[in-house]
């Protein structure tokens, strides 16, 4: 490693979202990546040892111990909490207590990968708290978004936007970036589908309670977070968390500045039509989050 090359902290980095980031930051050799992981033999961390100037620490992100091994050294931090895997309480908790540890130990830029803050948004009516933020014939989209608009993200863009932020701080340095690909109203997203695979879609507007029986989760009264058999009473389940989510996007409580997007990566990909053709999307149901696979 050469010796002004600076090391940059991802936690997350074994995920769906901090993949490409860290194939961002080693793209070219400028920065060097530490990403933290329970499993350093499983295929993500494999992935990442593999890669020039990326290496692995073992152990736990939500533990202080791991963290202070993890930042010992660092110039720059990327930070992408898991409040799936540990929770609401548990995730502010531990981001409160990453940017303490940045502060501590000298990081010189430190990026909290957020989401809009829903309730607030939405003056806290309670509609808008969300805990983190077929193939027959015709494929049905069933969503309870009405007519908004939902921002979808190509992730490999995103890990450049995260890249741009490490190369500029004259102009990320506090700057709160809402990325995104195009904010896309489902019926278009449908219209989409068909355009570039060539198999039917409808979009079908669905009521909160119709959603959830339609079976995105195996259980949707389940609480959000490892510590649940703790019964932990301030944990969410699934359905209050992604009522608030659908209720937030429903209602265009947010958008994106795309123009600001676009000056910072004139060669982003634009649409989700785009996307699909780029990545090859063939309407097949595939799984990008690190262990799912149902
Ligand atoms: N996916 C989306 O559409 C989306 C959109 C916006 C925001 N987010 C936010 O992004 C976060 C999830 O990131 P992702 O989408 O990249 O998910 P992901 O692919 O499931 O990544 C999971 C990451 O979390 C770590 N992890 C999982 N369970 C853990 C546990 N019990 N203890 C410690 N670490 C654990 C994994 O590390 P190991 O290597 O240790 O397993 C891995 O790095 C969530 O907070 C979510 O709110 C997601």
């Amino acid at each position: 490693m050469s010796e002004d090359k600076k090391l940059i902290l991802v936690i997350g980095g074994t995920g769906a979202q901090g993949g490409p980031v860290v194939k961002a930051l080693t793209s070219d050799g400028k920065y060097a990546v530490r990403v933290v992981t329970r499993d350093s033999s499983s295929t993500e961390a494999k992935g990442i040892s593999s890669i020039p100037g990326a290496s692995i620490l073992e152990g736990d992100t939500y533990n202080e111990a791991t963290l202070r091994k993890a930042f010992t050294d660092v110039d720059y931090v990327f930070a992408n909490t898991n409040g799936f895997a540990i929770g609401e309480k548990a995730e502010i908790f531990w981001g409160i207590r990453l940017y303490e540890l940045a502060r501590e130990f000298g990081v010189k830029h430190f990026l909290y990968a957020g989401l809009e803050y829903a309730s607030k948004l939405g003056h806290f009516d309670p509609k808008y708290r969300t805990g983190h933020l077929d193939g027959k014939d015709t494929l049905v989209f069933a969503v309870p978004l009405g007519d908004g608009l939902c921002p979808l993200i190509h992730l490999d863009d995103y890990g450049r936007y995260a890249r741009w932020m490490f190369d500029t701080p004259s102009e990320s340095s506090g700057l709160n970036l809402h990325v995104g690909t195009e904010d896309i109203a489902w019926k278009d997203l449908a219209t989409a589908f068909t355009e570039v695979t060539g198999r039917k879609a409808i979009y079908k507007d669905v009521g909160l309670d119709e959603y959830f029986k339609l079976g995105p989760f195996p259980n949707p009264d389940a609480k959000i977070g490892r510590s649940s058999g703790l019964d932990d009473p301030t944990l969410v389940s699934f359905r209050q968390n992604f009522s608030g989510f659908w209720n937030t996007w429903k209602d265009n409580l947010t958008k994106r500045d795309y123009k600001l997007l676009d000056t910072i990566l004139p060669d982003r990909v634009k649409s989700i039509k785009e996307w699909m053709i780029k990545t090859g999307y063939d309407g097949r149901r595939a799984f990008v989050l690190k262990g799912a696979s149902s």
